[in-house]
């Protein structure tokens, strides 16, 4: 028999990530501060899979499948050019898991419906997307979808934004219900991770950075639409003249800066000059262009290559999506027995 070697061991005994992006458009600089750049340093210590959730992307773009088709690879090019390797990280597509609905189905039925709409996460989504009365049912059981996008790969933890954590605490009631029945520990409980850098400010200075606010800076921006989108960004309206004093709490150029830039000394002075007075927007502004150029450049030529070599992005999700098949069918299988449920 051959024996593991020691990085063979600590291989096997890497816990278990899950996290994805609903595909609805190409990653911003939001999503790189908040997740991305944390993804980058799990590759090496935990086992990480990538969903593409493009099935829970239709739950609120229904009418928009073609713009979700699409983002698919529009996600996954980001990811790859952002550095995440498909060699150590397993990149799939949540359509392509039968697994994950299944589960999906089999735990609509240890949910209430008045425990899905009082999920705090999709109160806000639903006030946010104004359904009124008209909520997609797949939208309303969503939350019962992500707990098996996790539960299927036995993910522990799943780092997701602070709006996400009302998902995680539902995922483990249904963990925990699973469980119950089945009288054994089948599934193992998951623990949010939230990102230190939260989110970030739209450039509008409105609360949260998105693509479908137009508040957004790509990780494909051209260097031209990173200087406007930087130029045009909300500072502090009362902040007129250079020498007035100028407020950091809520200035986006500032946020931007605690995201990115890696100097936090200098950072930490020039914000003291700010709220003193003696710092124009424009210095500051021409910082974090700098700061923003040099982080999405190479971004921007590596997406450019990949997007010229589709077969190659096609293969990383097929492979990924295929290997996650076969983990998820395992997983799915235990909890069909787990539950007594007739198995053929
Ligand atoms: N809900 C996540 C988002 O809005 C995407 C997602 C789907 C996800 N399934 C997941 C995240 C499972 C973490 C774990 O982007």
């Amino acid at each position: 028999m051959r024996r593991l070697s020691f990085l063979g061991k600590m291989k096997m005994n890497r816990p278990t990530i899950l996290t994805g992006d609903r595909t609805t458009g190409p990653l911003h600089i939001g999503h790189y501060a908040g997740s991305l750049a944390n993804r980058l340093r799990y590759q090496d210590s935990h086992e990480l899979f990538l969903l593409l959730a493009d099935t829970q992307a239709l739950t609120d773009n229904a009418h928009a499948p073609e713009k979700v088709r699409r983002s698919v690879i529009e996600v996954a090019l980001d990811y790859l050019a952002v550095g995440i390797d498909p060699n150590r990280t397993t990149i799939c597509l949540q359509s392509h898991l039968p697994p994950l609905a299944e589960l999906s189905m089999l735990y609509l039925n240890f949910v209430t419906v008045a425990r899905l709409e009082r999920n705090p996460t999709i109160k806000d989504e639903i006030r946010a997307r104004g359904f009124g009365r008209d909520i997609p049912a797949g939208f309303l059981c969503y939350p019962a979808a992500q707990a098996a996008d996790i539960t299927a790969f036995k993910a522990t933890i799943v780092p997701v934004g602070e709006d996400q954590t009302a998902l995680i605490e539902q995922t483990n009631e249904i963990v925990r219900r699973i469980n119950a029945t089945a009288g054994k520990t089948i599934l193992p409980e998951a623990q949010a991770v939230i990102p230190q850098f939260g989110r970030l400010p739209g450039v509008d200075g409105k609360a949260k950075m998105s693509k479908s606010s137009g508040n957004a800076i790509a990780l494909s921006a051209s260097p031209e639409a990173i200087s406007a989108a930087v130029k045009a960004m909300f500072t502090d309206l009362t902040h007129l003249r250079i020498e007035d004093p100028g407020q950091v709490e809520g200035n986006v150029v500032f946020a931007c800066l605690d995201a990115f830039d890696e100097d936090p000394a200098t950072l930490e002075e020039m914000k003291a000059q700010y709220q003193r007075g003696g710092l124009g927007d424009g210095r500051i502004k021409r910082r974090l262009d700098d700061i923003l150029q040099a982080l999405i450049g190479p971004i921007r030529t590596r997406r450019a290559e990949l997007a010229e070599d589709h077969a190659y992005v096609l293969d990383v999700i097929r492979s990924g999506t295929e290997k996650a098949r076969s983990r998820t069918e395992v997983t799915k299988r235990e909890v069909v027995e787990g539950l007594g449920l007739f198995v053929l």
